[in-house]
């Protein structure tokens, strides 16, 4: 999950990294009144999960409140590359006198973290990297042994600082490290990283990417996320514990395991050719434990969407018997009632597929069609949905 910057300027704050007073405002009345507390010159910064910011015209600098208010005013509602901007911070204005650039990003390829630094910072970093690879300091972590005081000035010394911003600098990205380590980050990148007029060090703009197979032990994450973003049916998938992903088309697709529904997504994209050209309308693995819990939670989501036409069930009987699946639509039907209003193709295989289909068969249930093979339930599924 990535944060947005005001969401890593706290948790900056909170390790101990550098920087400066930032308040996030979601109105030009509330811009102006953050610019109010904050006094003195202010940024207004729009708030969105993408690069470029600058560029695009959402930072601009407010010498008073009432600047600050207009700012905002042209800011909110911006669209910057495709992300409409609900929110800016309001950051108190910094004296920079040097920009610098710090990253340490989990490198998965060689099992370890990378850092990544350079005394030339700012908004053209990733230029930087192209054309001038050796401004760039790259410097590999042991995950073991993480960033420590060595570490640390290894990488400042690569990067090339000068003497004076030195210790500064070590100590903040031993800051940035806490923030990485603790927080259980893949990433964080200061960018820029600035000295000020009188010397000083400060993070000016973060950007985190928190690991979400930490959350258990993170509870304090669960209010970093962006529920605004969220697409309704996935935030109720997420709910219940669901692997669902919504995509474009018409025809609902359940599965169990994630390499047969992606499978299933193929081939009725495949068959829908032959259709009108339907498409899959989703992702949905609903795991080994096929019970009528999880399928009623599957159905319920999958039905919910108004783009649906149809809907594939798509089971290969292992741990769970292809009767536990079909007593588990069954039951599932029955406990939504009225709001199965679609109709259902099933194609059940493997383990005990004899006994599910006869529960199925015996249940007979007017949205629920049978087939043999994959190929036929996609083709059945693909007609449905498109009105044959
Ligand atoms: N608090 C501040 N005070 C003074 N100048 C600032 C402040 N914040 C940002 N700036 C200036 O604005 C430039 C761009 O800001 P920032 O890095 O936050 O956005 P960006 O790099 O355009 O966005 P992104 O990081 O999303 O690509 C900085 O390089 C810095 O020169
Ligand atoms: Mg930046």
């Amino acid at each position: 999950m990535d944060l947005f910057e005001y969401q890593a300027r706290d948790l900056f704050e909170a390790h101990g990294v550098p920087v400066l007073a930032g308040i996030v405002a979601h109105t030009p009345e509330e811009a102006k009144a953050a610019a109010e507390k904050i006094g003195g010159v202010v940024v207004v910064k729009a708030q969105v999960k993408v690069g470029g910011r600058g560029k695009a015209g959402g930072v601009k600098v407010a010498k008073t409140a009432d600047e600050a208010y207009s700012h905002a005013s042209d800011i909110l509602g911006m669209d910057i590359k495709g992300h409409t901007v609900q929110r800016v911070m309001i950051a108190q204005g910094a004296d920079i006198a040097e920009e610098y650039y710090f990253s340490v990003l989990l490198d998965r390829s060689n099992r370890k973290y990378l850092a990544m630094c350079s005394v030339e910072g700012g908004v053209e970093i990733e230029q930087l990297a192209v054309e001038r690879p050796d401004a760039l300091a790259r410097v590999s972590i042991d995950a073991g042994t993480g960033i420590d005081r060595a570490k640390a000035e290894e990488i400042v010394d690569t990067a090339g600082f000068a003497p004076d911003v030195r210790d500064g600098v070590i100590h903040t990205i031993l800051t940035l490290w806490e923030v990485f380590e603790k927080e259980d980050a893949t990433l964080v990148e200061v960018n820029p990283l600035v000295k000020t007029g009188s010397g000083e060090i400060l993070a000016l703009d973060g950007k985190v990417t928190i690991d979400e197979n930490a959350d258990f032990r993170q509870p304090g994450h669960a209010e970093l996320e962006d529920k605004d973003a969220a697409d309704p049916l996935e935030a109720k998938a997420k709910e219940n514990d669901l692997n669902y992903v919504k995509l474009d088309g018409e025809v609902g697709i359940i599965g169990n395991g994630a390499g047969l529904v992606m499978s299933t997504l193929d081939v009725v994209a495949y068959a829908g050719e032959a259709h009108g050209g339907v498409r899959p309308a989703n992702f949905l693995d609903i795991g080994g434990g096929a019970s009528a819990e999880v399928m009623t939670a599957g159905l319920d989501v999958i039905l919910n969407d108004s783009q649906v036409k149809s809907v594939f069930v798509n089971v290969f009987g292992g741990i769970t018997a292809c009767d536990a699946v079909a007593t588990g639509i069954v039951r599932a039907l029955e406990m939504l009632g009225d709001e199965a209003n679609k109709p259902l193709v099933v194609r059940l295989d493997g383990n005990k597929v004899k006994e599910g289909r006869r529960i199925l068969a015996d249940a007979n249930h007017p949205l629920v069609t049978l087939a043999d093979t994959m190929d036929e339930g996609a083709d059945k599924a693909a007609a449905l949905a498109y009105g044959k």
